[in-house]
C-alpha cells in the first residue's frame, strides 16, 4: 500500500474506525464533560434506542436509533457498532439512511440461518420502520410502516428490499418498532410492533410475507407503546417455559416519563395471554427506555440493553458533542418470587471483568472515603433505622443519594442535588424502585460511570438506572449513621 494511504488509512481508523470505549482511569482527564467511561456512548451527535440487536460469528452488533446532523432528534437512522464483549464497541459507519418511503425508525435484525428468504444462507436481515415524514406533514395518518434490508457481509452494508414495505399501513397512526424472533417452539418468524396503545403480533414463514395474528393491550390504558420485545425464557428453578412481553411506555411510568415494562403470559404461536392488569417494570429508575434484546444469542441466555434516557428532557441534558448513552448490556432472570413473576436484570458478566479485583473498604466510621468516578460498588447492607442512605459527592456538595426505606419495602436514588438541572422541570427528584420481597441483608451491586448510576438490589430483584450532571466527577462516598451495618467493597476499571 502506498505509503500516503496508509497514512490516510491510519488517520481515518483512529478517528474513525477503531475507537474502543471502556477507557482506562489515566485518560479519564482526556474524556469530556459527563462523557461516561464503560457505557456506550456514540462519538459524536443525537442517539436514541438500541436497534437491529444480534449476536453473529462472534460479534454483538448494536445499531441505534441516529441523527448524524445534530444533538437533538432529527431525521433517523441506524448507526452501528461492533463488539466481542459488550463493553469494548468499534464504531462502524451508518448502516440505513433514510430514502423515499421515509426516515429509518427502530427495528430489529435476525440471522436467517435457513435462507426462508432467499436473500441468502445466514444473511443478516434488519425489519424496521419507514417513517415518511411528507405524509405525516400532509395529514395521512399511514406514515409509519415496516420495510426490510438485508446485508451479506455481516452487516457492513444493507441492500433494501425493492418491495418494501412487507407490512402496510393498517389505518393505525403510530405503528411502528417491529422486532423479529425465530420463535422455536412453532417453528415461524414472529414480529411483534407498537400499535399506538397495544401490541400487535405477526408471524410469517419467509420474513417477507407476514400474516397478522393477534392484538395485546391493557383495556381502558390509552399510553403510548413503544418498542416490544416477546421471547419465551425458562422460570428459574422449574423448568417451566413462559413468554414475556416487554414494552416501553412513552408516559406516567412509576417515577414519571418513560420506561421499560413487562408482562408474563403464554404464548401459542399467535396469541400472547397474560392478564393485562398485571404490568410490572423492568427498572424503576428514570433512566432505561427502549430496553430490547439480542437474537441469535450463543447461549441459553436472554440478554438485552436500554436506551439510558428519558424523553422528559433526553434532548436537553448538558452535554455538548453527543447526547445520550445506553445502559449496560444485562442478562435478563425470570423467577417466581411470593407467587408472582419477577424479571430481574443484572449486568453481563462481561462488564465485572472491566473491572479490577475487589479491593475492601471497612465502611466502620461515617468518614467520607475517596472513589474513582466510575467504579463498581458491592454493598452488603443490614438496614436498620426506618430509612438509611449512601451519599455519593463532590467538593462542591453535588451529592447522589442512595439508599432504603425498610417499612415501605424500596430502595431509592435521590438526584436533587446532583448537579445541573435546571434544564428540566422534570429532572431533579427523589425516585422509587420496589422490591418483590425484603431480604434480610440488602445486597446493591452499584455501577457508578461519570454521568450515571446503575443499581441492582437482591442480584437485579429490581433496579434503577438514573442519569446526572456534577459540576465536577463523583469521587467521594459516604455511609449514613449505621455504617457497623454495612460492608462495601470497590472495584476500579482494570
Ligand atoms: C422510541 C421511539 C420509537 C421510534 C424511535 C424514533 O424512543 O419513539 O418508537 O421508532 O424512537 O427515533
Amino acid at each position: 500500500m502506498p505509503a500516503k494511504f496508509s497514512l490516510a488509512l491510519m488517520l481515518f481508523l483512529m478517528f474513525n474506525g477503531c475507537r474502543q470505549k471502556v477507557a482506562t482511569p489515566s485518560a479519564t482527564d482526556m474524556v469530556e464533560a459527563h462523557r461516561p467511561l464503560y457505557h456506550f456512548t456514540p462519538d459524536s451527535m443525537w442517539m436514541n434506542d438500541p436497534n437491529g440487536l444480534v449476536y453473529h460469528d462472534g460479534e454483538y452488533h448494536l445499531f441505534y436509533q441516529y441523527y448524524p446532523d445534530s444533538t437533538v432528534w432529527g431525521p433517523m437512522h441506524w448507526g452501528h457498532a461492533v463488539s466481542r464483549d459488550l463493553m469494548h464497541w468499534e464504531d462502524l459507519p451508518i448502516a440505513l439512511y433514510p430514502d423515499s418511503l421515509g426516515l429509518i425508525f427502530s427495528g430489529s435484525c435476525v440471522i436467517d440461518s435457513a435462507n426462508t428468504s432467499g436473500f441468502g444462507q445466514r444473511s443478516m436481515v434488519a425489519i424496521f420502520t419507514h417513517h415518511h415524514m411528507g405524509r405525516e406533514k400532509a395529514g395521512d395518518t399511514t406514515f409509519q410502516y415496516q420495510s426490510i434490508a438485508w446485508s451479506e457481509d455481516k452487516g457492513r452494508t444493507f441492500k433494501k428490499y425493492s418491495g418494501n414495505p412487507v407490512i402496510a399501513n393498517p389505518g393505525i397512526r403510530d405503528f411502528r418498532d417491529p422486532k423479529v424472533s425465530w420463535d422455536h417452539i412453532h417453528k415461524q418468524w414472529v414480529l411483534i410492533l407498537a400499535a399506538y396503545d397495544k401490541a400487535m403480533i405477526y408471524t410469517s414463514p419467509d420474513l417477507i410475507h407476514w400474516q397478522e395474528s393477534s392484538t395485546f393491550g391493557i383495556p381502558g390504558d390509552t399510553r403510548l407503546w413503544e418498542c416490544p420485545d416477546l421471547f419465551p425464557m425458562t422460570v428459574k428453578g422449574s423448568g417451566q417455559t413462559k413468554w414475556v412481553l416487554m414494552v416501553s411506555i412513552q408516559k406516567l411510568a412509576p417515577n414519571g416519563g418513560t420506561a421499560t415494562s413487562y408482562f408474563v403470559g403464554d404464548f401459542d404461536g399467535k396469541k400472547f395471554i397474560a392478564n393485562p392488569k398485571d404490568q410490572k417494570w423492568l427498572d424503576y429508575g428514570k433512566d432505561n427506555y427502549a430496553f430490547v434484546t439480542w437474537s441469535n444469542l450463543p447461549g441459553p441466555f436472554i440478554r438485552g440493553i436500554g436506551w439510558m434516557s428519558n424523553w422528559q428532557y433526553a434532548q436537553a441534558v448538558p452535554t455538548k458533542k453527543w447526547r445520550s448513552a445506553m445502559t449496560l448490556p444485562r442478562d435478563l432472570t425470570l423467577q417466581k418470587i411470593n407467587g408472582s413473576y419477577v424479571l430481574s436484570s443484572m449486568p453481563t458478566a462481561e462488564v465485572f471483568d472491566v473491572f479490577e479485583p475487589a479491593a475492601s473498604m471497612a465502611m466502620l466510621s461515617d468518614k467520607p472515603v475517596q472513589i474513582p468516578e466510575a467504579c463498581y460498588l458491592d454493598v452488603k447492607w443490614v438496614p436498620g433505622a426506618s430509612e438509611e442512605k449512601i451519599s455519593i459527592f463532590n467538593q462542591q456538595g453535588d451529592t447522589l443519594i442512595i439508599g432504603c426505606q425498610r417499612q415501605e419495602n424500596r430502595i431509592f436514588v435521590d438526584r436533587t442535588k446532583a448537579g445541573e438541572s435546571s434544564f428540566s422541570k422534570d429532572f431533579a427528584g427523589k425516585h422509587y424502585g420496589v422490591l418483590p420481597v425484603w431480604r434480610d441483608t440488602l445486597s446493591l451491586r452499584i455501577f457508578l460511570d461519570v454521568a450515571s448510576l446503575e443499581v441492582f438490589a437482591n442480584n437485579g430483584e429490581c433496579s434503577m438506572t438514573e442519569i446526572f450532571f456534577p459540576a465536577t466527577p463523583l469521587n467521594m462516598l459516604q455511609t449514613g449513621t449505621s455504617a457497623q451495618n454495612m460492608s462495601v467493597g470497590f472495584r476500579k476499571l482494570k
